[in-house]
């Protein structure tokens, strides 16, 4: 029987993957709205949760790395040539750089802004080092908005890969990120 993750990297993994989703989504249905100049209780709601959920993503993703580091990854089945090894090693070194940029550009965005206020009334804490400067902002912004286009990117090649091997190959690595043999 192939090895697998660890339970708390598999937990890790399929939770990062519905903030990831959660947090397209309201990102560009809030500035689809914000585009059309609906600003209202709905509108807000989003931005909130936005913030929220991305800056989840990036403290979720801070363990992750700390994680990686201290484990080995399970062996890959011998069908799995040197080169798809590589090929999905680059795409999910992509993944994480995508996972930490992102975020921090947003939470950037909004300390230039300011608009640190998310659900509940609760607060983010100020990135160290951004001034207040709304010109600023929107440059981060920009910059978020096509980084997070690029991690759409990169993550739809990661799950079309995993589901080759799920549906395809049926080579057991997909098992090794899932809960059931
Ligand atoms: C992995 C995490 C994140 C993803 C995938 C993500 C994704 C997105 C996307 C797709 C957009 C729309 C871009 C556009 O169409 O222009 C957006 C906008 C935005 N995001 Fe994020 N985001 C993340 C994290 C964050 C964080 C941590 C914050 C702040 C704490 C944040 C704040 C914002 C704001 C304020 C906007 C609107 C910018 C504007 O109105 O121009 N995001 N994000």
């Amino acid at each position: 029987m192939l090895p697998r993750y660890s339970l708390t990297t598999r937990l890790i993994h399929w939770i990062t993957a519905v903030l990831i989703v959660a947090s397209l989504v309201l990102g560009f249905w809030m500035t689809d709205r914000s585009a059309a100049n609906l600003w209202d209780e709905l509108t807000n709601t989003l931005y909130s949760w936005h913030k929220l959920i991305g800056f989840l993503i990036l403290l979720i993703t801070g363990l992750r790395i700390l994680i990686k580091l201290r484990t080995t990854r399970p062996a890959y089945p011998s069908s799995v040539s040197q080169g798809q090894i590589q090929l999905a090693k680059s795409v999910q070194g992509a993944l994480y750089l995508l996972l930490v940029l992102v975020p921090l550009f947003g939470w950037a965005g909004v300390t230039a802004f300011p608009a640190l206020i998310t659900v509940g009334g609760y607060h983010l804490p100020a990135m160290p080092g951004i001034p207040k400067d709304q010109a600023l902002a929107k440059q981060i912004f920009e910059i978020h908005g096509y980084l997070a286009l690029a991690l759409l990117a990169v993550a739809l090649a990661h799950i079309g890969a995993g589901l080759s091997h799920l549906w395809l190959k049926k080579d057991g690595v997909f098992e090794r990120m899932w809960f059931k043999r």
